[in-house]
């Protein structure tokens, strides 16, 4: 086995989208593609009061991708035009799947014991071939997310496998791993990713070692290419190391993102808001 080293790490940029809501983003949607298949990852966390009234995200579509809602604090209220409402607390996974067009709101709430709001919003691509397929929209309770404990390591496991368990998560174009590793201290983890596979650690609490290189958290890791497995280390002293593990096949597909529509040309985006002005594109 080869180890994979780093490519480089992302600090996570401070953006505000939807009706004013404070983000933390590492990546998002852009015509060159980087992290192919994976297109942004956001980091929404209000612990402070002074940031005043929650705001959300109000009705609003998608099309061409498909949007992952990890929740560990607080929570999520969900409506969507397939009829769906949902609730999204600590613990649980969104995966909806948007495929031609899908409206949706995303409304936060505070933890009543907590006061904090704290979750990731994940936008996997969509292959050409599906990305006008029918939306679909899968809520994943906490309950059913296996947790894996493996020599200091706490591991649930969303989407992909480990050892001879797999994620609730399946069926998926991009096949991607999504997992939350929580690694004691002192402890050491070590994972297959198949080589041309995109790999990232988003790093959210504490500090490790990631492929040798010191990395603190709150940071975005970018793992090379080439190498097929990752190596996470977290020395005896401080807390350990907390971070969502993301990798899948990349699509090389040309990609062209217009606010909440990644497309492939710009006709299919120009295409896609015709039909957001007609009220054709929810069928
Ligand atoms: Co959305």
């Amino acid at each position: 086995m080869n180890n994979r080293t780093i490519s480089h790490i992302i600090e996570p940029q401070l953006v505000i989208e939807g009706a004013g809501v404070l983000l933390r983003r590492s990546i998002g949607p852009r015509a060159s593609n980087e992290y192919d298949p994976f297109l942004l990852f956001d980091h929404f966390a209000f612990n402070n009061p002074l940031e005043g009234p929650i705001r959300g995200f109000p009705m609003h579509p998608h099309r061409g991708i498909e949007t992952v809602t990890y929740m560990l604090d607080g929570s999520v209220n969900h409506r969507d035009s397939l009829g769906n409402t949902d609730m999204i607390g600590p613990g649980d996974v969104q995966w909806m799947t948007s495929g031609r067009g899908i409206l949706h709101e995303e409304m936060p709430r505070r933890s009543e014991s907590s006061g904090n709001i704290y979750g990731f919003q994940l936008w996997v691509n969509l292959p050409a071939a599906q990305k006008m397929n029918p939306p679909r929209y899968r809520g994943v309770k906490s309950s059913t997310i296996p947790v894996i404990e493996k020599e200091g390591a706490s591991i649930r496991l969303v989407a992909g496998e480990l050892d001879e368990t797999r994620g609730p998560v399946t069926e998926i174009a991009a096949s991607p791993l999504y997992m939350d590793v929580k690694l004691a201290p002192a402890s050491r983890f070590i994972y297959p990713i198949p080589s041309g596979h995109t790999a990232l650690a988003y790093v959210f609490d504490g500090a490790g070692e990631f492929a040798g290189e010191a990395v603190e958290s709150v940071s975005m890791v970018v793992f090379q290419n080439n190498g097929d497995q990752i190596k996470v280390r977290s020395d005896a002293a401080g807390r350990g190391v907390r971070f969502m593990l993301i990798a899948g096949a990349p699509f090389k597909e040309p990609v062209v993102p217009y606010g909440p529509f990644v497309m492939n040309t710009v006709e299919e985006i120009q295409q896609a808001i015709l039909d957001l002005r007609n009220g054709t594109f929810v069928k």
